[in-house]
């Protein structure tokens, strides 16, 4: 590894370790910031990425599948099954409490 490289790394890994992650638009969203990457990835295409606790656990399922057929209309094609997995786990991790 060549010591651009290295320095490199280093800052990466110095953006990656604080935690709660904040997104480009300096939101911050709770979690595991790998989860919270893939999230942004698909989440921010064409709205800025809601809060987890903006929607219930239970509602969230259905939140994903109106999203996919945007998508869809949109000509974006699906997300793929295990991107799609990584953002339910964490939508329903972070959901906000029934009320
Ligand atoms: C293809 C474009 C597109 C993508 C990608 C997209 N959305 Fe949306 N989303 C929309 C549109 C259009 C609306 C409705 C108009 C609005 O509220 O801005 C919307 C509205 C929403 C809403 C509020 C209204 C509702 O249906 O509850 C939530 C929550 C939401 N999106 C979540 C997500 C999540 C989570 C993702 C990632 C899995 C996502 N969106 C990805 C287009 C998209």
């Amino acid at each position: 590894m060549t010591a651009r490289h290295s320095s490199l790394l280093v800052l990466m890994l110095t953006l990656c370790a604080c935690s709660p992650s904040p997104a480009p638009s300096g939101r911050v969203y709770p979690g595991d910031p790998d989860s919270v990457a893939v999230y942004l990835e698909y989440c921010t295409a064409c709205h800025a990425a809601p809060q987890p606790d903006s929607h219930q656990a239970s509602d969230w399922p259905a939140v994903l599948e109106r999203m996919q057929q945007r998508r869809l209309s949109k000509g974006m094609g699906l997300m793929p099954a295990p991107a799609l997995a990584v953002i339910s786990d964490y939508l329903q991790q972070h959901a906000g409490a029934a009320r």
